[in-house]
């Protein structure tokens, strides 16, 4: 439920009580990294951290919007949709476009925005930005648009409008996530499976504070190169690639290793799906360990701080795995350890992490959360 403050700064801007309260929450994806626009497999989960949206329906076609993070207001007619220079105002003018074009027309709202999700550090702001935008135009329109639909929405929102060439992952996490369970995504086909996490466990998120302006061009760079390895080994996307079609010669050193990255990324998800339905802990985090080493050294979207962050979490006892996660280059690494360790988990991470880069960082700890829901405040 909304507190109290953001009630209150909802009434000293629109003058009335909001309707519904909105929350879509970030993800951290626990395996399967770089798999997603090559249709593979995926298996994030929805973290206790994300946006929330206080909304109320309009009589007109305007979109008012309040960022309190930002301090910023702005607005938008729903017939004349523009990018606009504030840039989180985009990712919900990017959603309605794409919504007014699917269901021919739509009632304007107010909102008020806030989050508790850091920015830019990996943990999918922008898709809880756009899941959080989607919904309120659900809960003041009520069109009958089913979830993985309103997912494919705000990921077109991102390509086509805000302008990064993400996959699928992020939206549907932020949407389709159900509390206590990772989500197992088939990229491909779309079909989703819900996976109990196991019991006496964590998962930890660890900030490396680094933050690389490189991140969308060196993405679109590794997706071409993927595409480029689908094209010479004739199959339709890398999903279809096994280990044994894997010609080093043929695809050339760079490519060669983007595509092993991928094949490999693809078998691990299964096996860790595997390992969960067995209760096999211990191999899933073997496997998380596995899926650094190869995003470190065969797709090469690692860096120092993010490799000093896993070295120390694997230092720990209790630790069963640790590995970067989301697109890479700085970010977040995601660990899984026994509820027990948390506190030497903790201490550990944050005094060595400082002694070894300089950067203090910050650490989160969460349980599967609930996906994008609405509530009706009932005035
Ligand atoms: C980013 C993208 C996702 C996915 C990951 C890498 O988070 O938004 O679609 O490609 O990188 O797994």
């Amino acid at each position: 439920m909304p507190e109290e403050i953001f009630i209150e700064k909802f009434k000293e801007i629109f003058a009335h009580y909001p309707r519904y309260f909105i929350r879509a929450p970030g993800r951290v994806n626990l395996i399967g990294e770089h798999t997603d626009y090559n249709e593979g497999f995926v298996l994030p989960i929805a973290i206790e951290r994300g946006i929330s949206y206080l909304v109320s329906p309009r009589d007109d076609d305007r979109v008012c919007l309040f960022s309190f993070n930002f301090s910023e207001y702005d607005e938008f007619s729903l017939s004349d949709i523009q990018r606009s220079k504030k840039g989180w105002s985009n990712y919900v003018r990017g959603v309605a476009k794409f919504l007014v074009e699917k269901t021919g027309g739509l009632r304007g709202l107010n909102a008020l925005i806030y989050g508790d999700l850091p920015i830019g550090a990996g943990l999918s702001s922008s898709a809880a930005m756009e899941v959080g935008a989607a919904l309120s135009f659900q809960a003041v329109n009520a069109f009958q648009i089913d979830k993985k639909e309103l997912g494919l929405i705000c990921q077109r929102a991102e390509n086509e409008f805000v302008g990064m060439r993400c996959g699928i992952m992020d939206q549907f996490a932020s949407l389709l996530s159900e509390e206590g369970m990772a989500l197992f995504l088939d990229c491909r086909t779309l079909e989703t499976k819900n996976i109990p996490l196991p019991r006496g466990h964590l998962i930890a998120i660890c900030d490396s504070k680094v933050r690389r302006e490189l991140v969308s061009s060196e993405y679109n760079k590794r997706r071409q190169e993927c595409e480029t390895a689908a094209k010479i080994l004739v199959v339709k996307s890398l999903r279809d690639a096994t280990p044994e079609m894997l010609d080093r010669e043929k695809l050339g050193e760079t490519v060669y290793k983007r595509a092993k990255h991928v094949v490999e990324e693809n078998l691990r998800v299964l096996q860790a799906i595997e390992a969960l339905q067995k209760g096999n802990v211990a191999l899933f985090g073997e496997l998380m360990k596995a899926s650094h080493i190869s995003l470190r050294d065969l797709y090469e979207v690692s860096c120092r701080e993010l490799d000093i962050l896993v070295d120390i979490a694997l230092s720990v006892q209790g630790v069963l795995g640790a590995r970067l996660t989301g697109a890479g280059f700085g970010g977040c690494t995601v660990n899984l350890l026994k509820e027990d360790s948390r506190n030497t988990f903790e201490q550990t991470i944050k005094k060595n992490y400082k002694e070894a880069t300089g950067f203090e960082t910050e650490i989160w700890f969460t349980h599967p959360a609930q996906g994008g829901f609405i509530i009706s405040l009932g005035k």
